[in-house]
This record gives structure tokens, sequence and C-alpha cells, in this order.
């Protein structure tokens, strides 16, 4: 017997009957769903890009949806423990960027006009993610009529409070405050003098609000993270494309520079000012 037939003796090697690796994964799927539209050698990079990414954010989306359920049901220690999840999410997004920056302007340039009119700005995984932190641009919406799947998904997601919302409301309740309910206003990233109030008096003693201290500390590690990705997004595009407009319409980099203001839990960035 070689090292290598000891090492895998009575390894499982027929699967004509059982359910093996790929099936479970359903990877005939996912592994033929990869369809450059041109010749160049670099379209495969961009596409498997963008659908690694979309399969982390499939992962981001189940985690702060179930991260927002057990908060309304009490429960902030398991929420914890998803928000980290996602916070890792988005450093191995991050760390994606390494990758898509090895191709250079001429090679994108190779294969940019088979895309059309296609762009990340149409990823409805991506709107649904900053709809659920409660980013909530819904003039976006348009962009999902054609879909049905998307348009419903996301419709679904309008008619929630937002994971922050909720994070307000279970503060306010074990502060033994008023609700602050609907105060974040949508496509307007301006700190609420109201909420950023309610956040100065966890972050003024946090041994008496030791959880909801825990709360807002992992709230800004996500955005921390999410931000570095859209940094990573925009110094990317502009590394490749320059100062083009982008396939899906926008200014590109311009749009993408404005949208680095966006602050998802603007009050808990201005508290740091006053502490
Ligand atoms: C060669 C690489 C890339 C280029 C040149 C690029 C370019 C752009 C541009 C110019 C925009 C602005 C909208 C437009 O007019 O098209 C945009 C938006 C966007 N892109 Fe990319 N992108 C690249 C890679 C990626 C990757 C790998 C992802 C991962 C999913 C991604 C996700 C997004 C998202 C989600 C938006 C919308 C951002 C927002 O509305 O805030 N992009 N991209």
């Amino acid at each position: 017997m070689t090292d290598f037939e000891k090492a895998a003796e009575g390894a499982k090697m027929d699967f004509a009957k059982d359910m093996s690796y790929g099936d479970y994964l359903g990877l005939d799927a996912i592994l033929s769903a990869q369809h450059p539209l041109s010749d160049a050698h670099d379209e495969m990079l961009f596409i498997v890009q963008h659908q690694t990414s979309e399969l982390w954010m499939r992962l981001a989306i189940h985690e702060l949806q179930e991260a927002r359920r057990v908060m309304l049901a009490g429960g902030l220690k398991p929420a914890f423990k998803m928000l980290t999840r996602v916070a890792r999410i988005f450093e191995q997004l991050n760390s994606a960027w390494d990758v898509l920056r090895t191709m250079t302007p001429s090679e994108y340039t190779a294969f940019r006009p088979s895309l059309g009119n296609s762009s990340g700005f149409q990823s409805h995984q991506y709107r649904l993610v900053e709809y659920l932190l409660g980013n909530r641009i819904g003039a976006l919406m348009a962009l999902h009529k054609h879909k049905a799947a998307a348009f419903d998904a996301l419709s679904a997601e309008l008619a929630q409070p937002s994971l922050y919302q909720v994070a307000i409301d279970v503060t306010c309740a074990r502060l033994g405050i008023a609700s602050l309910a609907g105060l974040p206003g949508e496509g307007d990233w301006q700190a609420v003098p109201a909420v950023q109030d309610m956040w100065q008096q966890v972050y003024q003693d946090p041994k008496a609000h030791w959880e909801l201290y825990e709360l807002a500390e992992k709230l800004v590690d996500l955005e921390d993270y999410f931000r570095r990705w859209r940094f990573n997004h925009v110094t990317t595009v502009e590394r490749i494309i320059g100062f083009k407009r982008g396939t899906g319409g926008t200014s590109g980099v311009a749009y993408l520079r404005k949208m680095l203001e966006v602050e998802l839990f603007p009050e808990l960035w201005q508290v740091r000012g006053v502490l």
C-alpha cells in the first residue's frame, strides 16, 4: 500500500447512488454559471469576482436578517455573533480586491463593451444589505422593477424596521426612554440629536449598560469594514477606469466618492466627538 492508499483507506469512492460533495453544494449549477461574452482572458476573473462577492453578500443577508430577528426577540448576545460574522465577511471581501487589482485598464477595456449597461449598481443583494442596515434610498427600487423576485425582496425589506432602527428601539427600551422610532431619514446621513443623546448615555457609563455598549461597538465595527469595502471599490475603479462614466450610467468615480460620505449609523460616529 502506498502512503496515500494508507491515508485514504476506507474512503467512499462510489457515488452512483449517494449524495456527493458536488451534489450537496449544487456545484453543477454554480460552476456552469460563468458565461464570458468576449474572448478576453480577464473576463473570467471579472465574472468570478462578482459572483463570489454576491455569494458572500447572500450569507451577509442571511446573518443580518437573523440578527435583527433575534434582537427583536430580546436576545442581544446571539446577534453579536452574527454581526461579528458579517464584519468578517466584509473583511474577506476587502481582501478579494487584491485579486481584481491584478487587472490592468487595457485588460478591462478588452471586454468592457460586452458588459453593456450592466453594473454592480444594479446588485439587488447589495441594495438589500444597505436597506437592512438602514441606508434606504427608495428611488433605487426602480432599478429592480424588471425582476419581480428582487423587487419583492427589497419591498419586503422596506416594510420592516431596519437593523439599526431595531438596535435603537432595543436601546430605548433598555434605557427606559421614550421610543425614537422612525427617526433616521431616508437618504439622509445626518445624525439625529435624540439618537446621539441615547448612545451618549450608553457610552458615558459602559459598566451600567454593558450589552448596549457592546451592541454599539459591534455596529461600529461592521460599518468600519463596510466603509473599507467602499473605499477599496472606488480605488480599484479609479485604478482601472480612471474618471470614465460607469457602465451603469453614473459619473463613475465621482458617484462612488459621494457614497464614501454615507454614514450607516451616523449617531454612533458623532457621539465619539462629545465623549
Ligand atoms: C473592474 C472592476 C469594477 C469596476 C470598473 C466597477 C465600476 C463601478 C462603477 C463605475 C460604479 C458606479 C455605477 C455605474 O455607473 O456603473 C459601480 C458601482 C457598484 N459596483 Fe462596481 N466596479 C467593479 C467591480 C465591482 C465588484 C467586484 C463588485 C462586487 C460585487 C462591485 C459592486 C458594485 C456595487 C454594489 C455598486 C453600487 C455602489 C453604490 O450604489 O453605492 N463592483 N462599480
